[in-house]
C-alpha cells in the first residue's frame, strides 16, 4: 500500500474522478476543479482553522439562500466568476446586443403587458421615465414576436422581492414588443444601489475593503422566436459607480443616456407632463 502525500495526491484523487467517469465532459471538469482546489490549498499553504472557517462561510452562504435569496449568486457575481462565464459563453465582437449577469433578483412569472404599459404598480416616487427602443436582428431588420422581460429597484434602492411593503411585480414586467419591433414603457428612472451586504457576501466585500454598489441600470432578458434570447442591462450614463460595479458587470455598449425630453406628442400620447425623462435603447438578437 502506498501513503498518500502531498506529491501525490492530486494525481491520485484526479484518477479516482476520472478513469471510470461515463461521460468525457464530467471527468475533464472534475480533473481541473482537482487540479485547481488543490493547488489553491497548497499555493497559499492553507491552515485547517482558515479551511474550517472557508467551510463556515460557505455554510453561511447556503443557509441565506430562499426563493427570493439568492447568496450563491451573489458570490459568483462578486467573485467576477459570473462575467468570466458570460465572456466566455458570449465573446464580444458580435453584431448583437451585449450580455451581463442576471443576478439574484429575476423572477420568472412577471405579467405579461403590451407595449406602451406603466409598469410602476405602487405610488413610486422615482422619476417616472418614458423606455422606448426596437428589437430587431443583428442587420436592423425588426422582429415579430419579441418579448423584453424587465425588473429593477425602486427609489428606495430595493427590488420589489426584498421589499415587504412593494406592491407585487412592482417595477417588473414582461413587454410585448409590437410586429414592428418597437417597445415601450413606463417605469422610473433606475438609482445605483448596494447589493445585500447583510450576509456572508457582504463580510467578504467588507473584509476586501470594496463597497458594494451597483451603477444604476434595468435589466432585461430579450427574446424572439428563433433568436438567441440575450441577458443583460441598460446603464444610466453618468452615474458614479460605472467604473468600480460590485459585481464587475458594465460593458461600454450598454451605458445610454436618460435624457430629459420635451416632445409634446410623446407626453400626450403616454399622459406624461413634459419635461419628461426618456430612454431610446435598441437591441439586436442572433439567429439561434
Ligand atoms: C442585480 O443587478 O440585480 C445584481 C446583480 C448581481 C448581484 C447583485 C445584484
Ligand atoms: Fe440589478
Amino acid at each position: 500500500m502506498k501513503d498518500f502525500t502531498l506529491d501525490n495526491l492530486t494525481d491520485v484523487v484526479t484518477e479516482a474522478y476520472t478513469k471510470n467517469t461515463a461521460s468525457p465532459r464530467h471527468a475533464e471538469i472534475f480533473g481541473a476543479l482537482i487540479k485547481h482546489l488543490h493547488s489553491f490549498a497548497k499555493e497559499v499553504s492553507l491552515t485547517e482553522q482558515e479551511w474550517f472557517e472557508g467551510i463556515q462561510f460557505l455554510t453561511e452562504t447556503g443557509k441565506k439562500c430562499d426563493d427570493k435569496r439568492q447568496e450563491f449568486i451573489l458570490l459568483s457575481d462578486t467573485l467576477g466568476l459570473s462575467m468570466v462565464v458570460d465572456a466566455i459563453n458570449h465573446p464580444k465582437g458580435g453584431k448583437g446586443t451585449e450580455s451581463t449577469v442576471l443576478g439574484p433578483f429575476y423572477v420568472e412569472g412577471a405579467p405579461e403587458l403590451e407595449s406602451g404599459s406603466n409598469i410602476i404598480k405602487g405610488d413610486g416616487d422615482g422619476e417616472v421615465v418614458l423606455v422606448t427602443g426596437t428589437v430587431s436582428d443583428a442587420d436592423g431588420k425588426p422582429l415579430k414576436g419579441a418579448k423584453l422581460d424587465v425588473w429593477q429597484t425602486a427609489s428606495n434602492q430595493l427590488y420589489d422581492v426584498q421589499d415587504p411593503n412593494a406592491p407585487e411585480w412592482n417595477l417588473r414586467a414582461k413587454i410585448k414588443a409590437k410586429d414592428n419591433g418597437e417597445y415601450s414603457f413606463i417605469s422610473e428612472k433606475p438609482t445605483s444601489y448596494p447589493v445585500p451586504t447583510d450576509g456572508p457576501v457582504g463580510r467578504l466585500l467588507s473584509a476586501a475593503g470594496r463597497h458594494a454598489f451597483r451603477p444604476a441600470h434595468l435589466h432585461f432578458i430579450v427574446s424572439a422566436p428563433g433568436y438567441e434570447t440575450v441577458t443583460t442591462h441598460i446603464f444610466v450614463d453618468g452615474d458614479k459607480y460605472l467604473d468600480s460595479d460590485a459585481v464587475f458587470a458594465t460593458k461600454a455598449k450598454l451605458v445610454t443616456k436618460f435624457i430629459s425630453s420635451t416632445d409634446e406628442k410623446l407626453a400626450a400620447e403616454y399622459g406624461l407632463p413634459t419635461p419628461f425623462c426618456r430612454v431610446n435603447y435598441d437591441f439586436g438578437l442572433m439567429p439561434a
